[in-house]
């Protein structure tokens, strides 16, 4: 899961006094089936968002706010900051290594850095896949120009050096004047012969390329399938897969004497400037990290990196602001990709359907970089009692893997929806029949009603029609697949809320908005507990300088991080404009309310002033903070469920797959931003669709080269493939935080892909194991079965 646990990161230290606690009731769950339960919670908490909480703009769809800055071209990304923005910017470029793996013999970068233009110039000296930025400064060489020796690189796309000039193409024509001696080393690319005694070792000192992970074992497996009626074993594969996000990895980075500030394409501010920091041996204070508007990360923009590092340190060489932004080829070179894996799992059940044993062995290669783990999904996804669990990292010559979207969850629901699909097909059993025989129990789970809206709105029923027996050569089937992801939002977030005497509310915080919808949420959730429209509110976030900590974005844990925060720095900040107005309407603070723009006394509505009336009675801002509490036990740890379903089309003459159709019935507790809620399941369908059909990295195995590190060559759905998506929505409000919401980010592009192979199977009569479902895959099939 990511992000990794936020050790070091300011909260709640355990010695710290408990603070008093008080007893809340909430009407939680779905309106049809609701739950009273009694919750304990700290003294200054707000009741929950639950049932019967009155909303005016909570769920409604509130489109994204900086919606018209970003049409009109205003917002600005990190990409598009230039010498205008910030006068005598310089240009970085990177140069890589051409080979997979090499020494490198000599170095001479004299004629580069004699480049009229050229004003820095940094070899790296020892890389072996440096992504480890805490340890730039020792890997740098000192000089401006040097010979490092015994200097490899380990993969295609490895940093050599870095210049900075006046303009790119400055920049560009220096690289090409530095004068690299390589000597070739073998390499391996392809994780399969990286798992050969015979393979060239990718990490120096290792004995193998092979590193296990420690298995995950329950009960006993060895019983469960003893205990099984039927037991089917398959091995399934998935391609590596690029994150390619809209904007590249990008940082801008400025010294003003002993303080930085970089402008960065990130996923976490604070996480940016904390390992800014550290390599730069600074006070946190002194570093200062902004991401305004941003085009997506999915992952692969966590922490500092190479650029960040590469930025800062160009900056301070040169004396002068820095950009480095890298190109879509080094964007799928060097900057992270999705693990393969090849997955060999073995499925028992009883006649039934009852799952009694579960094991899955896999391996994948995260190129030079580890955590090509799929198997964590099949810990909660259905129950069983004995499960076997194995993982192995295989480590290959190329560029290191990185978390992207659900990390390791798409690649595993392939391979246990496909399991199940065929396990059914043994029992004679409904596939999802087999499915609701499985899943978990867990307090306020609507998976059942989700099964059931999704099988009523793809038409499930229409299944038996369907399938290879149809007389055309266009064949239709209908698939599905659950999706899971842990639920990860919890402190630390604090918040800030300030109300100025011209009726203005300012809402800030150090989060980022990835191009979700962020700032829009931190609004709503403002405006709603201030009882004032979304307008009114000014939303300043992306900057660390706020001193405002909040998650950096992974783990789809941003939205309910955040919000539970900001409703309690809202709430601080009315009371204390109630206690300003109070003697205005001649009633105690505390028996003020506000709703519809106006503060009135709760039990007689009718007197009132309007939100204008009442902040101007304030002689000067007033501001509250709020400190995200911890999640209500044991609500918090409970996962976020879902489940997808596939129509397709197969067409068994070209071996073409259209998908028709994709319902998402989803489900994160209270929807904040109905709106910004359903884009997330459009984007992870699509990335989902994609991962089905098109996408997948090429090697070139005698090289040891990417083939495909652009656009045109590696196939991203385009309005072509694009299917309809209807999107259902179940809102079991959960007590788990004062806003009775979870996340959604990542669980959505989970079992899209398996559902669309699971809808590809039924349709053919005859099942591909491996991604994408592309024609060549599709005719190989229907020929073997020709053949069987
Ligand atoms: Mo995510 S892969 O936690 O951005």
């Amino acid at each position: 899961m990511y992000p990794p646990a936020r050790a070091g990161k300011p909260g709640r230290s355990p010695e710290e006094k408990q603070p008093p606690k008080k007893k809340l009731r909430a009407r939680v769950g779905l309106a049809e089936k609701p739950q009273v339960v009694e919750i304990e919670v700290p003294e200054g908490e707000l009741p929950v968002w639950d049932l019967d909480a009155k909303l005016k703009i909570v769920g409604k769809r509130v489109p994204p706010i900086e919606g018209p800055a970003k049409v009109m071209g205003q917002a600005k990304y990190t990409l598009d900051y230039t010498a205008d923005d910030l006068p005598g910017l310089l240009y970085a470029k990177v140069l890589r290594s051409p080979y997979a793996h090499a020494r490198v013999e000599s170095i001479d970068a004299s004629k580069a850095a004699a480049l009229t233009g050229v004003k820095a110039v940094v070899l790296i000296d020892k890389g072996q896949g440096f992504n480890a930025p805490d340890a730039l400064l020792d890997v740098v060489s000192d000089g401006p120009v040097s010979h490092p020796e015994d200097r490899e690189v380990i993969f295609e796309g490895e940093e050599v050096a870095v210049v900075a000039a006046e303009c790119e193409a400055i920049a560009e024509d220096a690289l090409e004047l530095i004068e690299v001696k390589y000597q070739r080393l073998p390499h391996v690319v392809d994780f399969e012969e990286a798992r050969q005694p015979n393979a060239p070792l990718v990490r120096k000192g290792a004995h193998s390329n092979v590193v296990p992970g420690d298995p995950h074992v329950v009960g006993d497996i060895e019983k469960g399938f003893k205990e099984a009626d039927v037991i089917v074993e398959r091995t399934l594969r998935v391609p590596v897969l690029l994150h390619n996000s809209a904007e590249p990895h990008a940082a801008v980075a400025q010294w003003e004497g002993p303080k930085l500030t970089v402008w960065a394409s990130t996923q976490g501010v604070n996480g940016f400037r904390d390992d800014l920091a550290k390599t730069f041996k600074m006070d946190k204070a002194d570093v200062r990290v902004i991401t305004q508007h941003m085009g997506g990360g999915f992952g692969s923009k966590f922490g500092m990196q190479n650029y960040g590092a590469l930025a800062a340190l160009m900056a301070r060489r040169a004396g002068a602001p820095v950009k480095l932004a890298y190109d879509r080829h080094e964007e799928n070179q060097a900057a992270g990709n999705r693990p393969n894996a090849t997955m060999w799992i073995k499925l028992g059940a009883k006649k039934d359907g009852t799952l009694t044993a579960l094991h899955c062995r896999a391996y994948g290669t995260a190129g030079v970089g580890r955590d090509a783990s799929v198997t964590d999904i099949m810990t909660t996804v259905y129950k069983c009692a004995n499960r076997k669990l194995e993982d192995s990292d295989v480590y290959t010559h190329v560029g290191y893997g990185m978390p992207m979207r659900a990390p390791g969850y798409p690649q595993g629901s392939f391979a246990i929806e496909s399991a199940m699909d065929e396990l059914a097909r043994e029992l004679k059993m409904d596939p999802l029949e087999l499915r609701r025989k499985n899943f978990v129990d867990q307090p306020l789970l609507a998976l059942d009603e989700m099964y059931r809206m999704g099988a009523a709105k793809i038409g499930w029923t229409r299944r038996g029609e369907m399938g290879p027996q149809s007389a055309s050569p266009l064949k239709r089937g209908i698939g599905m697949g659950t999706a899971v992801w842990g639920n990860g939002a919890g402190p630390p977030a604090v918040s800030r809320v300030t109300i100025t005497p011209d009726g203005g509310v300012e809402s800030s915080m150090a989060v980022q908005d990835l191009g979700v919808g962020t700032r829009t949420l931190v609004a709503i959730v403002t405006a709603e507990e201030l009882g004032v429209p979304v307008e009114t509110v000014q939303v300043t976030i992306g900057d660390t300088r706020l001193e405002l900590i909040a998650p950096d974005s992974g783990g789809s844990v941003t939205a309910l991080s955040i919000a539970p925060a900001i409703r309690l720095a809202a709430a601080h900040a009315r009371q204390e404009l109630f206690k300003r107005v109070a003697p205005a309407l001649e009633a105690k603070p505390e028996d003020l309310s506000s709703a519809d723009g106006k503060i009135f006394i709760r039990s007689q509505p009718d007197k009132a002033l309007s939100w204008r009336e009442a902040t101007g009675k304030l002689s000067a801002p007033v501001s509250g903070v709020g400190e995200r509490l911890p999640n209500v036990a044991p609500y918090g740890d409970l996962p976020l469920w879902g489940v997808q379903f596939a129509e397709v089309e197969v067409d068994t003459e070209t071996g073409l797959v259209r998908v028709v159709k994709i319902v998402a019935v989803h489900e994160a507790g209270r929807v904040i931003n109905r709106a910004t809620f359903e884009g997330q399941i459009h984007g992870g369908v699509m990335m989902g669709v994609g991962y089905a059909l098109l996408e997948r990295r090429t090697m070139d195995k005698p090289e040891g080269r990417v083939i495909n590190p652009n656009l045109e060559d590696y196939k991203m759905i385009g309005p072509e493939e694009l299917p309809e998506i209807e999107v259902l929505i179940v809102e079991p409000i959960t007590p788990a935080n004062n806003c009775g919401g979870k996340g959604i980010g990542e669980p959505c592009t989970v079992p899209t892909a398996a559902a669309i192979a699971n809808a590809v199977a039924h349709a053919l009569g005859v099942r591909i194991y491996e991604l994408p479902l592309a024609p060549d895959r599709v005719l190989d099939a229907l020929s073997a079965k020709k053949e069987a």
